[in-house]
Order: C-alpha cells, then sequence, then structure tokens
C-alpha cells in the first residue's frame, strides 16, 4: 500500500510529478494555447464582474489560497483577500452578491471551511470549491467546483495535496486573466509553457533527496527554525515551518523575509537555522541583502536558489538548487525540498511520520 516506500508521506511527496499531471490533465492544452474548466467557463460572468474573491481555507489549504492571492492578483488583476475559515465564519464579515468565495480543502470535510461556505451562501455569494476528495461535503455545498486529482493522501501533512492545489488555483488565475485581457497572449503562451515543464522538473528536483538528507542530518537537533521567503514565496515559507512543526515537533516560523528587521532578527544566533528561498528572479536582491543581515549575525543559512546560482552559494552553509521557471510558479517547485526536509528530520528523530501526535487528518470538530 505504500508502494515500496517507508511512510506514505514519502510516498506522496514522490507523487507529485503525476499528481499534477493529473490536475492538467484535460485542463492545460497547451499545444492549442487554451485552458479548459467547464466550471469557470459556465461562470465566467460571475468571476469577470465580481468585486473581489476571498479564498477561506485552514492550515496548509490555507497557504495554498494565499499563493492564490499572488496569483490571482498578478496575472488576471481581481482583487484576493485569504482569510482562515474560522476566523471569517465568527467575524460578521462583509460579503455580497458580487463577491466570490473560494474555498479550498483537501479533504473537504474541515468544519470551519464548511461553516464559511454555509455564510458566504447565506450572503447570496457565489462560492466556488478546491477539493481533493471527490464528493466530500464541501464538494457538495459549493456552487462551483475543481477537484485537484492529487489521489488519496494517507499523511497527515500535507505534500501533493498542497502542490495540486496551488496547480489549480495557477490555471484558474490564467484562465482568468486570458479572459479579462489582464495577460497578453504571448505572456499567456509562455506560461502555458513552463507550467508544462513542471511535473519534470519537479521529478528532477526529487532526485535531491540524498542531499537533503544531509542537511537534515545537520539540523535535526535544532530547537527554533525560521523560514523566508518573499512574494510568491512567502507563503511557502509559511508551509515549510508547518511541515517541520507538525511531523518533528521542532518550533519553526515563517516570515516574510523583510519582516525580520521588525522583531524576529533578535532570535538569530549561532544555533538558529535559517531556511530562505531565493530564487533568482521576483525580488532576489532584496532577500540576498537579507541573507548578508542574517549572515553577519552568525545565523546559519539553508538557502533555496535557482540552478546556477553564484551569489547566494558564497554566503550560504548550505544551498539547495530548483530547476528554472517563471517566478509565479516557483511554489510548486521550492516547497519539495521542505517537504523532504521535515520528513529526514522527522524520521531522524524517530517521530511518527504519517500520524503526529495530536492530530487528525480531517479536523471534522471545529
Ligand atoms: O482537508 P483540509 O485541506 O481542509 O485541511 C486543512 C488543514 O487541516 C490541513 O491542511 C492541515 O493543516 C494539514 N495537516 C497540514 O499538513
Amino acid at each position: 500500500e505504500k508502494g515500496g516506500y517507508e511512510h506514505f508521506m514519502l510516498k506522496e511527496i514522490h507523487e507529485q510529478p503525476k499528481a499534477i499531471t493529473d490536475t492538467f490533465r484535460g485542463r492545460m492544452l497547451a499545444e492549442d494555447n487554451i485552458i479548459k474548466m467547464s466550471s469557470i467557463e459556465l461562470n465566467l460572468d460571475k468571476f469577470l464582474n465580481a468585486n473581489r474573491i476571498i479564498i477561506v481555507a485552514c492550515g496548509t489549504s490555507w497557504h495554498a489560497g494565499l499563493v492564490g492571492e499572488y496569483l490571482f492578483e498578478d496575472m488576471a488583476r481581481i482583487p484576493v483577500e485569504v482569510e482562515y475559515a474560522s476566523e471569517f465564519r465568527y467575524r460578521n464579515p462583509i460579503i455580497t452578491n458580487k463577491d466570490i468565495v473560494i474555498a479550498i480543502s483537501q479533504s473537504g470535510e474541515t468544519a470551519d471551511t464548511l461553516a464559511a461556505i454555509k455564510l458566504a451562501k447565506s450572503k447570496g455569494a457565489f462560492v466556488y470549491g478546491i477539493c481533493n476528495v471527490v464528493g466530500s461535503s464541501i464538494a457538495r455545498e459549493t456552487h462551483a467546483g475543481a477537484y485537484t486529482h492529487a489521489g488519496p493522501e494517507i499523511g497527515v501533512a500535507s505534500t501533493k495535496a498542497f502542490t495540486t492545489q496551488i496547480t489549480v488555483l495557477t490555471l484558474i488565475a490564467l484562465k482568468l486573466g486570458k479572459a479579462n485581457g489582464s495577460l497578453a497572449d504571448h505572456t499567456f503562451k509562455n506560461y502555458l509553457k513552463k507550467m508544462q515543464l513542471i511535473p519534470k522538473q519537479v521529478e528532477e528536483l526529487l532526485n535531491i533527496d540524498e542531499h537533503v538528507k544531509q542537511i537534515s542530518a545537520v539540523y535535526k537537533d535544532a530547537k527554533n527554525c525560521l523560514y523566508l521567503g518573499r512574494g510568491f514565496n512567502f507563503p511557502v515559507a509559511l508551509e515549510g515551518a508547518l511541515k517541520l512543526k507538525e511531523i518533528s515537533y521542532i518550533h519553526a516560523e515563517g516570515y516574510p523575509a523583510a519582516e525580520m528587521k521588525h522583531g524576529p532578527i533578535a532570535l538569530i544566533d549561532e544555533n538558529m537555522p535559517i531556511f530562505v528561498i531565493a530564487t533568482n528572479r521576483g525580488h532576489y536582491e532584496k532577500v540576498v541583502s537579507n541573507i548578508q543581515e542574517i549572515k553577519s549575525r552568525a545565523g546559519k543559512i539553508i538557502a533555496v536558489v535557482t540552478e546556477g546560482d553564484t551569489t547566494v552559494k558564497e554566503i550560504a552553509d548550505h544551498v539547495i538548487e530548483i530547476p528554472d521557471t517563471e517566478e509565479a510558479l516557483t511554489p510548486l517547485l521550492t516547497t519539495i525540498p521542505f517537504q523532504l526536509l521535515s520528513y529526514h528530520i522527522a524520521v531522524m528523530l524517530n517521530k511518527n511520520v504519517d500520524q503526529p501526535r495530536n492530530l487528525a487528518k480531517s479536523v471534522t470538530v471545529e
């Protein structure tokens, strides 16, 4: 059942090239230069006339939602807010029939997300679901939606569910961006070309496992870790920290890199490992200067960089290379090393990787 892997989590990490390909299937027709998603096409007017999109979710799905915010605003120029379902449902939110609520949930059974959907519906919003489990409560409760087609995810720590959620969000953002003219034809075309490479690139990236394992051995006894990223990779930093917390029980926090100076930098000393996403586009120079600030305070830097990088390599204690792609698509790649890292650290610490203490796969009570 674990397909020769020691744990479901490792199996599911390795399933990502296939899972992302399955998410594409029938939707991304790169040769024809189109994205086909009937759930969007049938409701295109609603999406194009919406005042804003509100994304509600919990945990890892909320992190995917944050990536969605960057994608939708950048590619389709539609204002997006992302909210924890648990906060949204109880704060008397202002919602109208000009709002679209997108609920993201792997299980489709998360109590708070389900309640947020019911509230949004009662206020007249159009509610779109992004779920993995077919026929789940959230899939049934939403007006329309798209399945991620990641296949069953057994490990409590979400891996392939996250990357396939981001894949669906990217497809929707591209489709809307093309439909409302925010994306030029050649830009759209280029994105499809780059998207198509992602499953192969993830596969290639999974070969760094041994390298990540060595890094894991160096930092497995850390008591605290920081994860930093900017832009599209800020949510990846949050997700990296969550992954480490939930299965290795090491305290970790994710931050936008520039927030360091507003407090967390006080934590840095020679015992603090800091995982930084420093891919070559986006805010590269800014991240490099954030790395220098950390280095001058003796923090240990483990940087995720684009292959061929030389600048960060000189400053960082360790680097993990990812293949080159468009900045907006990097979360699909930068996430992978953090999944592997958490996995190896948890195994080295003898933790129950697939069923961490105190956690359930789906949180059906609030
Ligand atoms: O099934 P859902 O996506 O609605 O679940 C939401 C969270 O409970 C879930 O993502 C949780 O944070 C995972 N254990 C993270 O790995």
